[in-house]
């Protein structure tokens, strides 16, 4: 789909019963506003948080809520709205809808909508915090993540329920340019392979201590999840990790970051676009014990030698047929730094990633980073999740990839 000035495309928005269905008014009239056509599909549960009339006048269209219309005259079918539908949004999206999608359950329009919709679907979840961590909410995300859907938040903070957690949806502006990522993108990656790299790395000092850092790896999976969402070939090297790595994705694990340069260096050739969103450990122990340390030995000191630079090796080696983005975690002088590392490796962009904030960068859901190009152009992205944000950044990477590659 070819997404013009004048009219971006049509979205589909579904409205389910949350408190979080009064922000539904906001994100349509900021699609409005963008020039996209927006048709609202309301739940019976959804009509109780927000009138069909409030979102009719907003969107222009009349408000789709029931499978067989009292009239035929008024019968809209299911189909015709999927086929109408550029992308298939549904925020709020309550514990009960992501469940009835992820197992086929199609008992109102809503949900029938879905299972015939064969275009984008980007669902914004709101609930309770202990519904969402739920293991059956969570295999049903997983399930449909599976399946192609794209999901923005939930986020952290104050519920309506009166406890605090994730499960309070997104915020409209936020959801908004989520849809837009993913009205552009869908499957504009097909074709192009992705070497990423996520986590810390991990320099024994004997067999059960090492030295590490915070990195939980999001970051870098949040990157092979989106880059793979739009049809990307994807290997994710990862050091060690906690959570779950996407399915569609080539996963290589690695301990240290000798390992890890060695893998990235003979993955090199296969790769056409190389994202480090790694903490490679700069330091380790100048020798790694075959036995556990004893601590009778009193005080002692660490000799640490440097390890590989790896992106600035790859930087030397490549060729001009690589695209090379790092990212920069610094806690003082942001651009300053993530500058002068965008030059020495000669990187084709940095994502400049303030972490000085414990709610953002290392372990958090949420990242904002800054982007900068090597002619000096930058462009500060607010806070958001890591899923959303890694769309925008490949956005990015895909025009200089067409730039440079010639794709
Ligand atoms: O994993 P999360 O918890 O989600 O956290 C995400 C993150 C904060 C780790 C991530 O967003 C991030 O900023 N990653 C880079 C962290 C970092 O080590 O930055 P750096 O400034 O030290 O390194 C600059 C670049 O060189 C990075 O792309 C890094 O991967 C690369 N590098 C660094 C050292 C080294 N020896 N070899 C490298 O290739």
């Amino acid at each position: 789909m070819i997404v013009n000035s004048t009219h971006p495309g049509n979205i589909l928005l579904g409205v389910t019963g949350g408190i979080a269905a009064y922000k539904s008014a906001e994100i349509l009239r900021l699609l409005v506003k963008r020039g996209f056509d927006v048709k609202v599909v309301l739940t019976e549960n959804g009509a109780r948080f927000i009138g069909a009339e409030t979102l009719a006048a907003l969107s222009g269209h009349p408000v789709y809520s029931m499978m067989f219309a009292p009239s035929r005259n008024e019968n809209i079918g299911h189909i015709s709205l999927s086929d109408w539908a550029d992308l298939f949004l549904v925020a709020p999206a309550t514990a009960n809808i992501i469940g009835k999608f992820a197992s086929g359950i199609a008992d109102d329009l809503l949900s029938t909508v879905f299972l015939s919709c064969e275009c984008p679907i980007l669902i914004a979840p709101a609930m309770n915090v202990r519904m969402f961590s739920h293991p059956v909410v969570q295999e049903n995300i997983k399930k449909l993540r599976e399946l192609g859907a794209s999901f923005i938040g939930p986020e952290s903070g104050e519920l309506a329920c009166g406890t605090s957690g994730k499960g309070r949806m997104s915020a409209p502006d936020a959801i908004v340019e989520a849809t837009i990522a993913a009205m552009r993108c869908s499957r504009d990656l097909e074709g192009i392979s992705f070497l990423i790299s996520a986590g810390p790395t991990r320099e024994m000092i004997d067999p059960i201590r090492f030295l590490s850092n915070r990195s939980s790896g999001r970051m870098g999976f949040a990157m092979a999840r989106a880059a793979a969402a739009r049809g990307a070939r994807v290997t994710l090297l990862s050091g060690p990790t906690a959570i779950e790595p996407p399915s569609n994705v080539r996963l290589v694990r690695v301990v240290s970051a000798e390992e890890m340069r060695d893998e990235a260096l003979s993955l090199l050739p296969d790769h056409q676009v190389i994202i480090m969103a790694a903490a490679v450990a700069d330091y380790r122990p100048k020798q790694a014990l075959s036995h556990k340390m004893k601590k009778d030995r009193g005080d002692v000191s660490l000799s640490l030698i440097r390890t590989p630079d790896i992106l600035q090796e790859i930087g030397a080696s490549a060729s001009g047929k690589n695209v090379l983005v790092g990212f920069a975690a610094e806690t003082n002088d942001l651009l300053e730094n993530a500058s002068r590392k965008l030059l020495k490796k000669r990187l084709d962009l940095i994502v400049a990633n303030d972490v000085s904030d414990v709610g953002i960068g290392f372990e958090a859901e949420e990242n904002a980073v800054t982007l900068v190009w090597p002619s000096g152009r930058t462009r500060k992205v607010g806070r958001m999740a890591k899923d959303a944000l890694s769309d925008l950044i490949l956005n990015d990477v895909l025009q200089i990839a067409r730039d440079k590659l010639c794709l």
